[in-house]
């Protein structure tokens, strides 16, 4: 099979980034994540570039010079999706127009419920009973995009945030390589 040629953007730890490698490497897989971008040199998800030998850039996000390089990169490596995974800047209005359609997201909640920040602790304390993960296109609205897919998950009445946000990702592990099997069918 021809994959496309995918980057991932990070800002922390990549769980998503690195279960989206290892779902890049099997055969039937649409995509090859051949570049990663991290807005801080200590995203610790960077290890997994080292490790898997994929090249990566550290963006300043705020700067134009940085942003026009990465774009120049983008286009050379002919990257045809742009998977964010925990990356946590706000695309510029001009980045996601050059690359519309092109950009998806993963985020921690059943959108279009809690968009942005502190899902978790907003879900507990609304006691809703059911929460999870949706990936989704990215447009210039935050958390706003067309849904690709979603994954739900149980709260318990034990749950806290932490074990909360350990149930959603593992809904999100899985949900991420299902929603880019779904974009390219
Ligand atoms: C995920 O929970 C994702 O939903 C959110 O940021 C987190 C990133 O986790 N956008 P990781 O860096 O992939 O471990």
């Amino acid at each position: 099979m021809v994959k496309k040629n995918a980057c991932v953007f990070i800002s922390g730890t990549g769980t998503n980034l690195q279960v989206l490698i290892k779902s890049s490497r099997e055969y039937n897989f649409p995509i090859n994540i051949s570049y990663i971008v991290s807005n801080t040199k200590n995203a610790s998800g960077l290890n997994f570039a080292k490790i898997y030998k994929i090249p990566y850039y550290i963006l300043n996000a705020n700067n134009r010079l940085s942003l026009e390089l990465i774009l120049q990169q983008l286009k050379k490596k002919n990257i045809s999706l742009i998977c964010l995974a925990g990356y946590m800047k706000i695309l510029k209005k001009k980045f996601i127009k050059k690359f519309n359609g092109k950009i998806i997201n993963i985020h921690p909640s059943l959108l279009p419920k809690y968009k942005g920040l502190d899902t978790f602790k907003r879900v507990l304390k609304n006691k809703d009973k059911i929460t999870g993960c949706t990936v989704h296109y990215v447009n210039d609205k935050l958390d706003s995009g067309q849904k690709i897919l979603q994954k739900k998950i149980f709260i318990g009445s034990n749950d806290n945030e932490k074990s909360l946000k350990k149930k959603v990702q593992v809904a999100e592990h899985k949900a991420y390589s299902e929603a880019i099997i779904r974009v390219f069918k």
